[in-house]
């Protein structure tokens, strides 16, 4: 297992100019959130493997050693802190963008999803920690399946994830595609954190959705609703038309979206 090394292949500027390296680790999420007030904005904390990775709602997330990327961003953006919840769309079409400059093509599960074969290679995390006088400080943690083999896949995952090296049937470099995803993000981040303007982060999640003319799943608040999927807004938020004709636009708060059977069976 090679250790991380990022120097040939970083552009970016903030992001990832700072890097706090963990063998193993609870979660990287957690450590972020324990240094973000004293860390510089775009400090990352990356480990080989989380032995209590988190996932969005409350899941866990399968994080084994030296085989995926198990990364947290540190941000302090200063637009309002409703904006801030849709940097979640920024560190997918930033996955996006590396992946494809890697050569690898992939689609945008809203909002926090990357998925190749209907199945889910990436997922993203958002938390943000709340300080005094309602400042605040964002951690985006970006759990990519690089190098996971059949065997790190337990059955009920096997049907839902995958890894890069499974779709691609070769190792995928992990430095190169780390820095990429770090390059990206800060080229789509620095609009939003400057300026709230997240528009090519939600064309992109548009454009390569997975969602949209799909029937799905809505399921939230022990509820479950089926409709169809209109279109992403420019705000972020996922169009949906239920069967009763009624529309309605979601925002990625409490949500889970899955295909009629399983995850994403009918892409
Ligand atoms: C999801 O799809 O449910 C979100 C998964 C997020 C996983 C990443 S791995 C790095 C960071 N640290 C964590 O504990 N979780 C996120």
């Amino acid at each position: 297992m090679k250790k991380i090394d990022i120097r040939d292949y970083l552009t970016a500027n903030f992001i990832g100019r700072s890097i706090e390296y963990h063998e193993t680790i609870t979660s990287t999420n957690i450590r972020a959130k324990e240094i973000a007030r004293e860390a510089d904005e775009g400090t990352v904390v990356i480990a080989e493997e989380q032995t209590m990775g988190k996932g969005r709602l409350g899941r866990n997330w399968t994080s084994p050693k030296g085989k995926g990327l198990w990364f947290s961003i540190v941000l302090k953006p200063k637009v309002k802190v409703e904006e801030a919840t849709k940097i979640t769309l920024i560190g997918a079409a930033a996955v996006y963008k590396a992946l494809k400059d890697m050569g690898i093509e992939s689609y945008i599960k809203w909002p926090n999803d990357i998925v190749i074969d209907g199945k889910k290679v990436c997922g993203i995390l958002t938390e943000m920690i709340f300080r005094d006088k309602g400042s605040y400080f964002v951690i985006i943690g970006i759990g990519i399946n690089v190098n996971l083999d059949e065997e790190d896949f337990n059955e009920d995952l096997k049907n839902k994830a995958t890894s890069l090296k499974l779709v691609r049937r070769s190792e995928v470099d992990r430095n190169k595609l780390f820095a990429y995803v770090l390059n990206n993000f800060e080229i789509l981040y620095i609009p939003f954190k400057e300026k709230g303007d997240i528009r090519e982060a939600i064309e992109i999640s548009r454009e390569r959705s997975i969602l949209i003319g799909k029937e799905v799943r809505i399921i939230g608040g022990n509820r479950e609703k089926t409709a169809r999927v209109l279109d992403i807004d420019n705000e972020g938020q996922l169009i949906v038309k239920y069967r009763d004709g009624k529309t309605e636009a979601l925002f990625s708060g409490e949500v889970s979206i899955r295909g009629m059977e399983g995850y994403m069976d009918n892409c």
